[in-house]
């Protein structure tokens, strides 16, 4: 069901596709702990794109590559002609004739989308501007972990509501059953559209969505409060007016002591959470806040989970590549 396909966004998946990609990645969490090889591409050759820039993405890619058995190899944006001497359609053909897969990060979701048209072999989104996919199967295996079921659990996100990790989360949590909260001011909520495609699965999967303004009723009952960076990359000039926007959205010690129950942090990462960091100096500098979308104390708490989501970008990532290249025999659910 899987195989030869790409994965470019959530909806070109079913609910039973999109919870056997986090079941599976998390069987493959155990084989990898418990020392079990799991070759499913051995002999292959996987290509990287990256036009943005990428720690846990690019290493996912490379380690899961690495342990299915198949070469990685990096393309950076200045290494290739892509875009600039040659179209996407003329890259994509060329590569998809000496890769067997082909890893995109960027800007644009046409690029990807054209890539996965043209390549002739799966084409995996590493983030664009509008979606995250890889980071969903990491993220929604996270909570799974932690509360054994997903079906009905509650995942607050505060912050920027429309960017590519809040797409990605709403429309996920809408498909499989999930009750996800989009927090955020009204100038950030999602787009129209795809609030009423997420109401439309919502329909079927009887999840609960919602988007309000008002963070605190939000996350009274959450079981994970979930943010991201407050701009995103390609979004550099917009630092003042996002800080302005967003920090009564800060995950703060304030807003988890109105959780009534037990609860998880989640963050895709990287975060601004302390100023170690040139953007986090240069913001403290200007605006003279120290910490941004969550505080270093609730960053550092018990609840936070934000390295495991990380460790798992590499298990559901290896997920990915394994079923849509590597001939398994998956029954169809
Ligand atoms: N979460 C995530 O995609 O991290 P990177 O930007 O480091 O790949
Ligand atoms: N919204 C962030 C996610 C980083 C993983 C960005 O696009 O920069």
């Amino acid at each position: 069901m899987f195989q030869g396909r790409n994965f470019l966004k959530e909806i070109d998946f079913t609910a039973d596709e999109l919870n056997y990609l986090i079941d599976f990645s998390i069987h493959l969490k155990d084989l990898k702990k418990r020392g079990i090889p799991h070759e499913y591409l051995k002999g292959q050759n996987i290509c990287l794109l990256f036009e943005k820039t990428s720690t846990r993405t690019r290493s996912a890619f490379t380690v899961a590559a690495n342990d299915l058995g198949a070469a990685p190899e990096f393309l950076g944006a200045n290494d290739i002609q892509l875009g600039k001497k040659e179209s996407v359609e003329d890259t994509a053909r060329v590569l998809g004739s000496m890769f067997d897969g082909i890893e995109f990060r960027g800007f644009s979701q046409e690029m990807v989308e054209d890539l996965g048209k043209y390549a002739g072999v799966p084409v995996w989104n590493g983030l664009t501007d509008e979606w995250h996919p890889t980071q969903m199967i990491a993220d929604y295996m996270t909570l799974k972990e932690n509360f054994g079921e997903l079906k009905g659990k509650k995942l607050v996100y505060c912050g920027d509501g429309r960017n590519n990790v809040a797409n990605s989360l709403f429309i996920t949590g809408a498909i499989i059953g999930v009750n996800v909260t989009i927090a955020s001011p009204e100038e950030l909520f999602p787009d129209e559209e795809l609030v009423a495609k997420a109401q439309e699965y919502a329909k079927e999967s009887g999840a609960k969505i919602e988007i309000t303004s008002d963070i605190k009723s939000a996350v009274k009952d959450a079981d994970a409060l979930y943010t991201d960076v407050w701009v995103s990359m390609g979004e550099e000039d917009k630092f003042e007016e996002r800080i302005n926007l967003l920090k009564p959205y800060q995950i703060n010690k304030e807003l988890t002591d109105l959780i009534e129950g037990d609860y998880i942090i989640l963050h895709c990462l990287p975060a601004f959470h302390d100023t170690e960091t040139v953007y986090g100096k240069d913001v403290l500098d200007k605006f003279g806040i120290s910490e941004m979308e969550i505080t270093d104390e609730v960053f550092r708490s018990e609840q936070a989970r934000q390295f495991d989501q990380a460790e798992n970008r590499m298990h559901s990532i290896k997920a990915i590549m394994a079923v849509t290249n590597g001939n398994l025999f998956i029954p169809k659910a």
